[in-house]
């Protein structure tokens, strides 16, 4: 009787040893690897199998996810053992908007005093989205003729944002042809445009916000021609010989040289360095180049001896380097202006100069 207990204790002892062997490798471990990058672009084709790497097993199945919705995306596959143990496992691809919302608006320009809703101004699209929303700032004062710079701001429900700026200008009301509007300068300084042209401080100013009538000018004036004579003469005694190469330039003059610049350069190229017409100070009679005017005068003797005295005879360097983001227009080492001894002895700073535009409070943009 002892005896047969024990045989029936070692087989059940057998048995267990034998089931526990089998489960053991039956549910031997699979193992995998997914990868870093979980997030996929909307509407990108996407194959799941790209996104695990099976370290131990096999895959048997792994669905797909659809990406033309954003979210999150579940991805179940099922892994097998070498022993034909099934394991069921997911994991989760995000689908994420990646496309900026696009905002189609311009410059605006409206006249003092009009109501305006910026809002109508601008187109906002998407690529997903049908609201997309819209912010707009900046100050702006529409009783106070000027430029101001509006922001647009559109932003998906991914948290995808464009950025646009535009200038809204604020323009006078012309009172009939002869009228004459008033304005201060963001600086202080009160101005008024009579008959289309524009005088700050006394100071007749022309740039790219500030035009002149198309029959304006007739020739450099006395004041002009008796200073840079003055200046010659100076100039000369120390053996410098200054010419003016180009003074006055009517508004047909420059229409000719302008669109001469666009052929050769295209409009934006043109823009940095000649005025449209009715736009440039030559116009004013004002104004004029000397010597040779292209960057081989920056260094001569004359361009040094004229930057540092001009001032004494009532002129400025109308365009000094680096300003180009005041004036509107890139460094003229040859280009003088006429403003008076008092404003040019202000402007010229000790040989840095002060633009007109910055001087003033003034923008010089078309
Ligand atoms: N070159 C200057 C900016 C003009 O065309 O008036
Ligand atoms: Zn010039």
């Amino acid at each position: 009787m002892k005896k047969g207990r024990l045989i029936v204790l070692t087989f059940l002892l057998l048995i267990i040893l034998i089931v526990g062997v089998i489960l053991y490798f039956y549910n031997e471990k699979v193992e995998y690897r997914l990868n870093e990058n979980l997030v996929v672009s909307l509407n990108d084709e996407v194959n799941t199998k790209d996104y695990i790497t099976i370290l131990k097993g096999d895959l048997i199945s792994i669905s797909d996810i659809k990406t033309d919705t954003i979210g999150k995306k579940k991805v179940d596959f099922i892994l097998k053992n070498k022993f034909g143990h099934k394991y069921n496992k997911s994991f989760y691809i995000e689908v994420k908007d990646t496309i900026f919302p696009v905002i189609e608006v311009d410059n605006i320009t409206v006249t003092l005093g009009t109501k305006i809703d910026l809002e109508k101004y601008a187109k906002v699209s998407d690529n997903y989205d049908d609201n997309v929303k819209l912010e707009i700032s900046g100050e702006y004062n529409i009783n106070k003729a000027g430029k101001y710079t509006i922001k647009y701001v559109a932003t998906d429900s991914s948290l995808n944002e464009t950025v646009k700026e535009i200038i809204l200008t604020v323009k006078e009301k012309q009172v009939a042809n002869t009228g004459t509007s008033y304005f201060t300068t963001s600086k202080g300084f009160s101005g008024y445009t009579k008959n289309g042209v524009t005088y700050i401080d006394g100071i007749l100013i022309a740039n790219k916000s500030y035009s002149l009538p198309a029959n304006y000018g007739n020739g450099l004036t006395n004041d002009t021609l008796k200073a840079f004579n003055k200046m010659k003469e100076e100039a000369k005694k120390e053996g410098l010989n200054i010419y003016i190469s180009s003074g006055f330039r009517s508004y047909a003059t420059q229409k000719t040289i302008y669109n001469n610049y666009v052929k050769r350069d295209g409009k934006e190229e043109a823009d940095t360095y000649s005025a449209r017409p009715g736009y440039s100070e030559h116009q004013t009679g004002l104004a004029f180049d000397v010597n040779t005017i292209s960057s081989a005068f920056d260094n001569t003797k004359e361009a040094k001896w004229l930057s540092a005295n001009c001032y004494k005879y009532g002129f400025i360097l109308r365009y000094p380097k680096g300003k180009d983001n005041e004036t509107g227009y890139m460094y003229e080492s040859w280009h003088f202006r006429y403003v008076g001894e008092n404003l040019a002895s202000k402007l010229y700073n000790n040989g840095d100069w002060i633009t007109l535009e910055s001087y003033f409070g003034i923008t010089s943009k078309y």
